[in-house]
């Protein structure tokens, strides 16, 4: 497997790095408008292989899409982050140019491959994505689901004080603060629903903090996240990879689906080698269901900044 990723930033390198430590890809290149950037990062993650026992081959470009070609997967990471303070949806000005571009660019080179977005506003640069390439929906993929649902398995074992291996959680809905729905009624330990365990208001304390979980670290980083990030793609190319049919909620274009059109939102799907092989379709209640709307509204109103 052919992986492409660019943007050699704080996400971009994370991703390259947790792709090769998982030793599934036979090629990572990392491409950075910055000069020699992408090649500096290539080459330290390289002399890290001696020493993490990987054989995924890593190289740094500046800019020469040449050298990506026949990427099986290309992960999308270019783009400005947030600064505290800033909500996801204020980088769409920057952020829509670059995506729009990069995207096509990938696609002049590997015309059959796969897209996993990660720059923000997510949901509505995936929806960009389909919107100006026009390729089949299974080949874009937003990524937040799996990174925020980490987040709530986080939160989830530090209010159960249990380890996290024991967690079991899925946020869906849009990745933004106030859009994300922590599935709390879903959630187990060990097959126990987390509800027999822990208060309403402990869990309501757990939803919140998992639905600010990147703006808590951007205040404390001074710039948003990286290695949860970063290890959520690795996770989903892997997916993709070994062809493992793994469910994850990520943001996907909707014709119908959970009473959505044309939006790309976060949903539980199947990953395999095609990319999204299925939306799985889950029972909401009429609670989690009119959240899923209202997320819904707030990703179409940013979506309408586009100019497409
Ligand atoms: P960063 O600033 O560390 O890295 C971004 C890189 O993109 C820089 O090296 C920059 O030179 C490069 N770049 C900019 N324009 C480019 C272009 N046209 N072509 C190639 N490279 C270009 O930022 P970081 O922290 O890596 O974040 C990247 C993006 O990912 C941001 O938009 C951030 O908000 C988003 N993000 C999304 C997450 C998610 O769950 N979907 C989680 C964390 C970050």
């Amino acid at each position: 497997m052919k992986v492409t990723i660019v943007g050699a930033g704080a996400v971009g390198a994370s991703c390259a790095e947790y792709i090769a430590i998982k030793n599934f890809a036979e090629e990572v290149v990392i491409l950075d408008i910055k000069e020699g950037f992408a090649e500096g990062k290539a080459m330290d993650l390289m002399q890290t292989a001696s020493l993490n026992y990987f054989d995924t081959q890593i190289t740094g470009i500046t800019n020469d899409y040449g050298k990506t070609s026949n990427s099986d997967v290309c992960v999308i990471t270019s783009g400005i982050p947030r600064k505290p303070g800033m909500t996801r949806e204020e980088l769409i000005g920057i952020n829509a140019g670059i995506v729009k571009s990069v995207s096509a660019n990938l696609l002049e080179h590997s015309p059959n491959t796969i897209l996993i977005v990660v720059s923000n506003p997510m949901d509505t640069m995936t929806y960009l994505v389909h919107k100006t390439t026009g390729i089949p929906k299974n080949r874009i993929i937003g990524m937040g689901g799996a990174l925020d649902s980490a987040r709530f398995k986080y939160r989830l074992a530090e209010a159960l004080s249990a380890p996290i291996s024991d967690i079991d959680g899925m946020v869906i809905g849009g990745h933004s603060d106030k859009g994300m729905i922590p599935l709390i009624r879903l959630a187990t330990r060990n097959s126990v629903p987390v509800t027999a365990f822990l208060s309403e208001e402990r869990l309501e304390k757990v939803a919140a903090d998992t639905k600010v979980g990147g703006a808590t670290l951007t205040g404390l980083l001074g710039t948003s996240a990286w290695y949860a990030p970063g290890a959520a793609v690795s996770e989903m190319v892997k997916a993709i990879a070994l062809d493992s049919h793994k469910m994850f909620p990520v943001s996907a274009l909707l014709e119908g689906e959970y009473d959505l059109n044309d939006i790309s939102i976060g949903v539980p799907v199947t990953l395999g080698k095609i990319g999204i092989e299925k939306i799985v379709k889950i029972n909401l209640t009429e609670s989690e269901k009119t959240k899923m709307q209202e997320s819904a509204v707030a990703v179409k109103k940013t979506n309408g900044l586009l100019a497409l």
